[in-house]
């Protein structure tokens, strides 16, 4: 059976990565202050492949090799988490064989990356309403998160037939089942409660949301855990999203001052 996690730990914002390299980072960052979690909308595959005048798929398949570099050098950097969305609950409206495609993709890829994973630490985990997908790819996905579920290295998360709201909806019925079954008192029901009852219950709030193609939209993804994220919003196209221009999300990042509501010490009286 394909499980969605939410295993309990709590959901709490940290600002800091908790295994920054200092070794592998460019100079100009510093480890202290990088992200310990960013989150990706891996937007333009369509629109990168319709400028070289591809199939919107050509896009799709760069755009995977895009998000293994980006992986990789978030692990070399020191960055505990990254959460990439790849497949929302309004994805399932695009062409039936753009749909299929990439569900053959995903299934492709676990199975070709799951060696590599295994080397190099990664730890793989899916959000989402897992159990609509193809009983193929829930397959594949149940034996990558079982093989790494073990691995110390970076947590990989995949947002994969997932909506923020169908997220929230969720917790909401399975908390007011516990209230209904005299199980929990509506007053119990606070921020860390209703954090523990997300997908993402194990993984803490993204410190950085980076958006590719231009687009100034959520699209439904991570609504509750975005509250305090900073966001970095590039015109560049998913698939040219390289590391040199992370490194530039970085340095932006690292320019932010986060207050998280309350103001600097020195506005203090
Ligand atoms: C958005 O671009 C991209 C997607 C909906 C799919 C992203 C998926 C991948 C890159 C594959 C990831 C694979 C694994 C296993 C994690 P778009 O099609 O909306 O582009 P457009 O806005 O230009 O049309």
């Amino acid at each position: 059976m394909t499980a969605n996690f939410t295993v309990s730990t709590a959901s709490v914002s940290s600002s800091a990565s908790s295994s920054a390299s200092p070794s592998a980072l460019p100079d100009d960052l510093i480890p202290g202050r990088m992200p310990a979690h960013v989150a990706v909308i891996m937007d333009g595959n369509g629109r990168w492949a319709k400028q070289r005048g591809l199939p919107r798929i050509m896009g799709h398949r760069k755009g995977v090799d895009t998000l293994k570099k980006l992986l990789r050098c978030c692990r070399d950097w020191g960055i505990d988490a990254l959460t990439a969305y790849a497949f929302s609950t309004e994805n399932w409206g695009r062409p039936t064989r753009e749909v299929d495609f990439l569900m053959t993709l995903f299934e492709r890829v676990l199975r070709q990356e799951l060696k590599e994973m295994m080397e190099e630490g990664v730890r793989i985990q899916f959000v989402g309403d897992l159990e609509a997908l193809p009983k193929t790819l829930q397959r594949e996905i149940d034996r990558a998160v079982i093989e790494t579920k073990d691995n110390r290295g970076i947590r990989f998360s995949v947002a994969t037939n997932y909506g923020g709201r169908q997220e929230i909806l969720q917790a909401c019925q399975a908390i007011a089942t516990q209230v209904q079954q005299g199980q929990l008192q509506p007053a119990d029901i606070d921020e860390s409660l209703f954090s523990r009852h997300l997908y993402t219950s194990d993984i803490s709030d993204p410190d950085l949301l980076i958006r590719t193609s231009g687009e100034m939209r959520i699209s439904n993804f991570l609504l509750w855990q975005l509250a305090y994220s900073e966001f970095y919003i590039t015109d560049t196209l998913w698939p040219d999203f390289d590391t040199d221009e992370f490194h530039q999300a970085m340095k932006a990042f690292q320019m932010r001052d986060r207050r998280f509501g309350k103001v600097d010490d020195s506005e203090k009286p």
